[in-house]
């Protein structure tokens, strides 16, 4: 049953000091280890999935998927994964993006996503939001509308959400986490 009242940030735990001296890494493994929390992440996000009326859900590689994947299932929508570099097997299409050190590449497969689908984008963490503003960049580039992009978790003193904002994508985060 929906659990409205449980506290999702209080099941992510934090480390500190990964990968890197003075990061504070807010790791989801407890909170979707723990099956309310999981159920209630999915749940929120997939009821504002929802309000989009999206026709895929499209999930970030790595911890997008899990999400995504559950969300899409529990929406009776198809899950669309974009991938880091190499993974895909048929006809790609990719886009550079920054990281704080250096680039990366994420790949979509070609006709994963038909012109005039409505996709709403699933991550697990908006920080930057580097990654969330290619992964738009690949669907525009197949011809889909961006409706949304969803994450659990935001991390407001990275910017991500102001980017977002500023790039005219909509973004939606269930918890956020102040002093990163
Ligand atoms: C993390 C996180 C988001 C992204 C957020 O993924 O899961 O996808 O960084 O950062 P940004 O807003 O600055 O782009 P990461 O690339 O570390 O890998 P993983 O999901 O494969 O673990
Ligand atoms: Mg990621």
């Amino acid at each position: 049953p929906p659990q409205p009242d449980l506290d999702l940030a209080a099941l992510v735990r934090t480390i500190p000091d990964f990968p890197k001296p003075g990061i504070q890494f807010r790791d989801i493994t407890t909170l979707i280890g723990h099956a309310a929390g999981f159920a209630e992440s999915v749940r929120r996000l997939s009821a504002r999935a929802e309000t989009y009326r999206p026709d895929f859900i499209v999930a970030v590689e790595a911890r997008g998927f899990l999400f995504g994947a559950a969300m899409a299932s529990a929406m009776g929508l198809g899950v669309v994964p974009v991938r880091k570099a190499g993974k895909l097997p048929g006809v790609t299409i990719g886009v550079d993006y920054e990281l704080e050190y250096g680039v990366d590449r994420l790949e979509l497969h070609e006709g994963a996503v038909e012109a005039g689908h409505r996709v709403v984008l699933v991550d697990d963490l908006l920080a930057t939001g580097g990654t969330i503003l290619a992964t738009a960049e690949l669907m525009r580039a197949a011809g889909a509308e961006v409706a949304a992009a969803l994450f659990v978790i935001d991390l407001p003193d990275l910017g991500g959400a102001r980017r977002l904002n500023e790039a005219g994508l909509p973004c939606e985060t269930l918890i956020a986490f102040d002093g990163d």
